[in-house]
């Protein structure tokens, strides 16, 4: 019998999980969301609208019998903690659903608890939370960064946000953070969904889960994206040096743009970004062997090919 999944926040990330487990028969999908009338047809999905309190959380897992809940909120930071601890609460109560999957989705959390210095403040604690909740199974998903700025805006639904990711597809820019040469991870947004598909089936998590498409560096990537559109990108740069002098000026100002933005370029060039390699191919090997992951040359032909990936 197919098991009923519920999504809470029908965002960026959010539209991937739900068409992704929606298309796959071993699932019911719920999403919970703010919207109202929210509903996207030929999906195989119900939608739930919520102010995200524990109680309407939990009156939508009972009345749907729910077995897992996974987060996708982006909400202010203040606001993180609260909300999932309101989603845990609902679960503990939940006579089906035993299983949750905080908002996470980064790198690695593990060796960086504290970068980018928001999760810092509201995942690191949160999971913290989680280890002393032995009732329920959860595991923070990560993938490093969504593949999914290589392509044009209009062909994928992860929102460029300006200024966040380092290549500019309109000014053909590549802004050279640090040495250019740091770790990275990439893994699309689609193949995120179909990782979390095959997760929901495994009888067993682990606390920490991750999955790479690709691993490597921005200046690597760059030259690929050249080779690849036959077109050089100008270089600006950004040394270390100066994202630390931002993260000084800013500190005390959390609302501004400027700070959020050195605190996704420490986050870029710190190696956080990366998941660990041998755990992710263990990992790959565990839960994931049914899956290709896309690298970003077959991301970009996918693009090219059907417009959207
Ligand atoms: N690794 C990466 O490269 C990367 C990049 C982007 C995001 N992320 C992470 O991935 C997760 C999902 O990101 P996303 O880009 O999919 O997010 P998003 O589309 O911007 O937002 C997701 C949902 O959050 C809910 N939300 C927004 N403000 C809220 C508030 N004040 N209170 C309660 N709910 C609120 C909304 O749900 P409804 O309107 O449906 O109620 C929204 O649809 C986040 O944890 C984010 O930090 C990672």
């Amino acid at each position: 019998m197919a098991q009923t999944i519920c999504i809470a926040g029908a965002g960026d990330l959010g539209q991937y999980l739900l068409e992704e487990l929606s298309s796959d028969e071993r699932y019911n999908v719920a999403v919970l969301t703010r919207q109202k009338d929210k509903a996207i047809p030929n999906l195989k999905a119900t939608f739930h609208p919520t102010d995200y309190s524990e109680e309407s959380v939990l009156s939508i897992l009972d009345a749907t019998g729910a077995t897992a809940l996974i987060s996708t909120i982006r909400c202010p930071d203040e606001k993180y903690i609260s909300l999932h601890q309101g989603f845990l609460n609902a679960c503990l109560r939940s006579t089906t659903c035993k299983r949750f999957i905080p908002s996470e989705w980064a790198g690695n959390v593990e060796l960086y608890p504290g970068i980018p210095r928001a999760y810092g403040n509201t995942r690191a604690p949160f999971r913290k939370i989680l280890e002393q909740t032995p009732e329920i199974q959860w595991t923070s998903f990560n993938h490093g960064w969504f593949m999914d700025y290589f392509v044009k805006q209009n062909q994928t639904y992860m929102t460029h946000h300006a200024g966040e990711f380092p290549i500019n597809h309109n000014s053909w820019e590549y802004c050279v953070r640090g040495t250019g040469d740091e770790p990275q991870s990439w893994t699309c947004g689609r193949d995120v969904g179909r990782a979390v598909a095959e997760l929901l089936a495994a009888p067993e998590w682990e606390q920490v889960t991750y999955i790479a498409g690709e691993w490597g560096t921005y200046n690597e990537a760059v030259k690929l994206m050249e080779s690849f559109h036959g077109r050089q990108y100008s270089r600006t740069y950004r040394p270390e040096s100066e994202i630390r002098e931002s993260l000084e000026k800013y500190k005390n100002d959390s609302e501004s743009w400027e700070l959020a933005i050195a605190e996704g370029e420490e986050w870029q060039i710190s190696g956080a970004t990366c998941c660990p390699e041998e755990k992710t191919l263990r990992q790959r090997h565990k839960y994931f062997s049914s899956l290709h992951f896309l690298s970003i040359q077959e991301l970009l032909k996918k693009a090219e090919a059907t417009g959207h990936v």
